[in-house]
């Protein structure tokens, strides 16, 4: 059985930065690994991907199924596959956006979106948790005031500081499967702080 890595945060912590180098290391050190994003990772999810986040007229509840169905198509086609050769999943969001964002963000109804998870993923979760930690307001700083078109983006500081405090919430009960880094520190020491925890975890097996 392969190893599960996730990647969290709010926009601008730098999930995508330190998912790919996570990757880049794998790689140099001749070990099987995939690299993925959600929503996305297969043309069925890269295609809703758009919508998703540029679309008009979708409702919170559409939102969700399409997350969930989105997550469905990668953890069929790709996530469990893979997993199942021995390889390294890397994936840089998960079904803890959908807590942070449409649970606390949104505020809808956790134990559906528990459920839908469960269903999505077959009750599939990551050995690691790797947050991101960052207040929304710096991240905010980072994009330089986001992109216009991306429906996320565009929300108040209040929903972007509700998922920042979704986040801490979820590693807190959790902190075996969580490692919270704070997302200032220099990107090479937080690369450090990833890798040395991933090889403390193959150790282990
Ligand atoms: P993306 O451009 O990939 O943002 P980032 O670089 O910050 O990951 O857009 C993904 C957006 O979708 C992001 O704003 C978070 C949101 N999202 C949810 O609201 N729920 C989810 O379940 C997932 C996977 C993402």
């Amino acid at each position: 059985m392969g190893l599960f890595i996730v990647f969290e945060g709010v926009e601008g912590s730098g999930k995508s930065t330190q998912s790919r180098e996570l990757y880049r290391r794998l790689q140099k050190a001749e070990l099987e690994a995939v690299l993925i994003r959600e929503p996305g990772g297969t043309p069925t999810a890269e295609y809703v991907r758009d919508w998703l986040i540029g679309g008009h007229d979708i409702s919170p509840l559409t939102e969700l199924l399409l997350f969930s169905a989105t997550r469905a198509s990668l953890v069929e086609s790709v996530i469990r596959p893979a997993l199942s050769k021995g390889e390294i999943v890397v994936c840089d969001r998960y079904i803890y956006s959908t807590l942070a964002y449409q649970g606390y963000g949104r505020g809808m109804d956790m134990g559906a979106i528990d459920n839908l998870n469960g269903i999505a993923t077959g009750g599939l979760e990551p050995e690691l948790v790797v947050l991101l930690d960052l207040p929304p307001d710096i991240g905010f700083q980072r994009k330089r005031g986001g992109d216009p078109n991306d429906r996320f983006e565009r929300e108040d500081l209040a929903f972007h500081q509700r998922v920042h405090e979704g986040y801490n919430a979820l590693a807190a009960n959790d902190p075996k499967r969580w490692l919270v880094l704070d997302a200032s520190l220099p990107m090479e020491s937080l690369a450090s702080a990833i890798w040395d925890r991933v090889l403390e975890i193959q150790a282990e097996r």
